[in-house]
């Protein structure tokens, strides 16, 4: 079996690719760089990053890997007509598209979208032309954006209602690829993975700086920046909604066991665990692990809001979608697994570990932006600082 894979320098691609290495076959995998080199080198990083969050690692390298410099948001991902045709002729069955921005912000809507739909239909267009059998498209479960209640294994439409631009951006893709997708009478799947944490052998977060960890570095840095004693942080949410928490390997093992398994429920899956952890459960369990005392999750009301809370309010446009809008996804039978609270405490504690060692992975924006909106606001107990 001989796939195509982009998005492998990020966190899912990376686990994918590292897991599948012990499978023969080749594996062509689209990398950002400027020289060849270069896109080796970052590839054995996050290869190397991803091996390292599952020792053992994988018993023997079976899989030939041919590292192809692009970018989805062009043409054909940006390869050359000879390359198009060298990778034709090896023969690709499958094609994983991973590649995607996590960038949210209203105001890079453009940017976003060039990335994350352009690139959809660039990477289908380009699986077509290396005569790839089966497309396989990373979405999100969030594209369910703000609709509550449960959340149908089907496309959701493209004008509904979402948190921001990352959802619906991808949301768009999956319209946009099912699309092209029937038109050229090509075997679409889109897989929906929810909120991935790291490896449920060890804890670690295995090069994710997104969701969780995101979270986790925004509460670390409100503990730094403010002082003991100040007025509760409430967060604008349900503090009832679960949250679905998946490990990335598990995640993994569902991609892989539903190919293997020739996707037999439907075009389109959720990976997602078999129970979730409330917002209020899991918001608690983080805050004592990062020593962050006094955040809890409300719902809104207007006019109440502190200078402080203000600015979190848009400090967690992202994250924000997890805590409202209460929704259980349907799950097609794939394997059991579930994040639990000691999970999620021993995944806390892992990252606070590596920001420990590597302080410069800290958010430098998000402390400076703390400390400037804080005094700017005029808010007299976190001025103290
Ligand atoms: N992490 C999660 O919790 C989660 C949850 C649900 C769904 N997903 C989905 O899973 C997929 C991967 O997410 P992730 O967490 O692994 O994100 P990530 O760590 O940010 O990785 C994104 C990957 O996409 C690549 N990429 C972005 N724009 C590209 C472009 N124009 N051309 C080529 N490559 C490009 C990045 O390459 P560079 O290294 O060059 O930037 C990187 O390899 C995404 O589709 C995301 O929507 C993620």
């Amino acid at each position: 079996m001989n796939v195509f894979v982009t998005g492998v320098t990020g966190f899912l691609g990376s686990h994918f690719l590292h897991r599948r290495l012990d499978r023969p076959g080749l594996a062509a995998v689209l990398v950002r760089a400027d020289t060849d080199e270069a896109a080796r080198a970052r590839l054995q990083r996050s290869l190397a990053v991803a091996a390292a969050a599952h020792p053992p690692s994988v018993a023997a390298t079976r899989t030939r890997v041919a590292v192809e410099r692009g970018d989805v948001s062009r043409e054909d991902c940006g390869l050359e007509p000879r390359r198009i045709e060298a990778l034709r002729q090896a023969g690709i069955d499958e094609f994983w598209h991973f590649a995607a921005s996590l960038a949210f912000e209203a105001h890079r809507r453009d940017e976003i979208a060039a990335q994350n739909v352009g690139g959809a239909r660039h990477a289908l267009e380009l699986a077509a032309k290396l005569g790839a059998r089966r497309f396989v498209h990373v979405s999100t479960a969030y594209v369910a954006g703000r609709r509550t209640g449960l959340v149908p294994e089907a496309l959701h439409p493209a004008d509904g209602s979402f948190n921001n631009v990352y959802e619906e951006t991808k949301c768009l893709a999956e319209h946009a690829i099912a699309r092209a997708a029937s038109t050229r009478g090509m075997d679409c799947r889109i897989l929906r993975p929810s909120i991935v944490v790291g490896s449920s052998r060890t804890g670690r977060a295995g090069g994710s700086e997104s969701g969780l960890y995101g979270f986790i570095r925004l509460l670390e840095e409100l503990r730094r920046a403010l002082p003991s004693g100040r007025p509760p942080i409430r967060l604008l949410g349900d503090p009832r909604t679960p949250l679905a928490f998946v490990a990335v390997d598990r995640a993994v093992d569902d991609m892989l066991a539903l190919a293997d398994r020739g996707f037999p429920a439907g075009p389109v899956h959720h990976l997602t665990p078999r129970r979730s952890i409330d917002a209020a459960t899991a918001l608690a369990i983080v805050c004592a692990e990062v020593g962050t005392p006094d955040v809890r999750i409300e719902p809104a009301r207007r006019g109440e809001r502190t200078p402080l809370e203000a600015l979190i309010d848009q400090r967690m446009e992202f994250y924000g979608g997890y805590l409202r809008d209460p929704k259980v996804f349907e799950r097609s039978p794939v394997a059991d697994h579930e994040v639990g609270e000691d999970d999620l405490r021993r995944l806390t504690r892992e990252y606070l570990r590596e920001l420990a060692t590597a302080p410069a992975r800290r958010d430098p924006r998000c402390a400076a932006a703390s400390r400037t909106a804080v005094r700017s606001a005029g808010d007299r107990a976190a001025a103290r600082l």
